[in-house]
């Protein structure tokens, strides 16, 4: 099985070196003018320029016409929370009106609302729910989330939620990295009694997670009124033993416990990142641990304290951009809104913020030799976007412009 995708404006190809991007590199995306490629068996075989790729074709290969359109990599999206029942507009009206985050949390909303709910939805309404969620992720052009557990805080629950990113993984049309969250929040039956839940987090939740095979990597909430970097060593150290990856939620309201834990650990990413400071910025390089930077839920929080990303490319950090899909936060699945808060808000180039959310990202969640960029031999993952230059996907905001995605060589949209 052959395809010829020809005719792209930009085939934005991403290829470089065979690791994560930094500084300058950042600004390279390896654009190929009037590009075409040849995908064989889902993988790509031949990327160049029309002239040189369209004689390597068989006679019988299907021709896809981008129409002097650009083609990107799939986005991969390496923070999402994709799996929860009902939303939080409630909430969401009452933070206009002034209340913060942080005082729906105290009074057992937030994080927890969606847990009482998520709790009592059968799995086929879970699955559902986020069969819906997989299209919108389509729509922006994105091909590959990382999909965290984390709305059940019970070993059933948890388990329920994992079941259901499996299941959606292996119907083929959105790749899946999964994620266990257990530790997301101390839930009800716990308020007052973390020792104890710490307790069913580590004998229970994460050796029942490992036998199964059901999360890649664990994540946790580091935040002193969550899980305080004290406590939260205790469930990383625990996941590092049986084999997990690790990635953080750190230091979103509060400087630098979460970034230097993550360093600590040397953990794959540190997501967040609004409050951290110089130390601990430094304790991130130092370790080379991935930013994974969420400025959609800074906005949608209604802040202004976007994330340090300049400093933090200055420094030489291999900067992430991902959505942090969830009812609460953040409910956007768009990568290309992501870009223009990237831009306008970080004072991130539109290469820069490309090259964060395709083959940085990939390679933060350990498929940078398979997914993120278009080189020979990677899986096909690619979009044709509705623009003629890179550049526009920031700059038209507030649209998805995706016209025809692909994985595997496959087209799923
Ligand atoms: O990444 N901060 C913790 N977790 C999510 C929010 C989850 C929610 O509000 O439901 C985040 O922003
Ligand atoms: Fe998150």
């Amino acid at each position: 099985m052959e395809l010829l995708i020809c005719n792209c404006s930009q085939l934005v190809t991403l290829g470089g070196p065979r690791r994560a991007r930094i500084g300058t590199e950042m600004r390279e995306l390896a654009i190929i003018s009037d590009g075409a490629m040849l995908v064989r068996d889902g993988r790509i075989a031949a990327i160049g320029t029309r002239d040189q790729i369209a004689l390597q074709a068989s006679p019988s290969a299907e021709f896809i016409d981008a129409a002097k359109r650009i083609v990107l990599p799939g986005f991969v999206d390496a923070h999402t929370h994709p799996v929860f029942a009902g939303t939080r507009a409630d909430e969401y009206e009452q933070r206009v009106a002034g209340v913060t985050y942080a005082e729906i949390a105290a009074r057992g909303g937030g994080i927890r609302s969606t847990v009482r709910r998520t709790r009592e939805a059968p799995q086929s309404a879970l699955a559902a729910a986020a069969r819906r969620y997989r299209n919108w992720f389509l729509r922006g052009g994105t091909t590959t989330i990382e999909a965290k557990s984390g709305y059940g805080l019970s070993l059933e629950s948890e388990l329920k939620i994992l079941n259901v990113i499996r299941q959606l993984g292996s119907e083929g049309e959105l790749r899946y990295v999964p994620t266990f969250l257990g530790a997301h929040e101390v839930p009800d039956e716990y308020r007052g009694r973390i020792d104890a839940y710490i307790d069913v987090l580590v004998h229970e939740m994460l050796p029942r997670v490992a036998e199964e095979h059901l999360a890649e990597y664990c994540d946790i909430f580091c935040e002193p009124t969550v899980f305080p970097a004290n406590k939260a060593r205790i469930v990383l150290d625990a996941a590092r033993r049986l084999g997990f990856g690790l990635r953080l939620h750190a230091d979103q309201f509060t400087a630098d416990d979460g970034a230097c834990l993550a360093a600590e650990f040397a953990a794959s990413t540190a997501d967040h990142l609004e409050a951290t400071g110089p130390v601990g910025l430094e304790a991130l390089r130092a370790a080379q641990v991935q930013p994974v930077l969420l400025p959609a839920s800074v906005y949608n929080l209604g802040s202004t304290h976007y994330p340090a990303a300049r400093r933090m490319i200055d420094l030489g950090l291999p900067v992430v951009l991902a959505t942090d899909f969830n009812p609460g936060s953040s409910p956007t699945a768009s990568m290309p809104m992501v870009l223009s808060l990237a831009c306008t808000q970080m004072k991130m180039s539109p290469a820069e913020a490309v090259t964060a959310a395709t083959i940085n990202a990939a390679y933060s969640l350990g498929r940078g030799d398979t997914l993120g960029s278009l080189e020979c031999g990677k899986l096909a993952d690619f979009v044709v976007h509705d623009c003629d230059d890179y550049r526009e996907l920031p700059y038209f905001f507030g649209r998805e412009p995706a016209r025809a995605v692909f994985i595997g060589g496959a087209r799923v949209m």
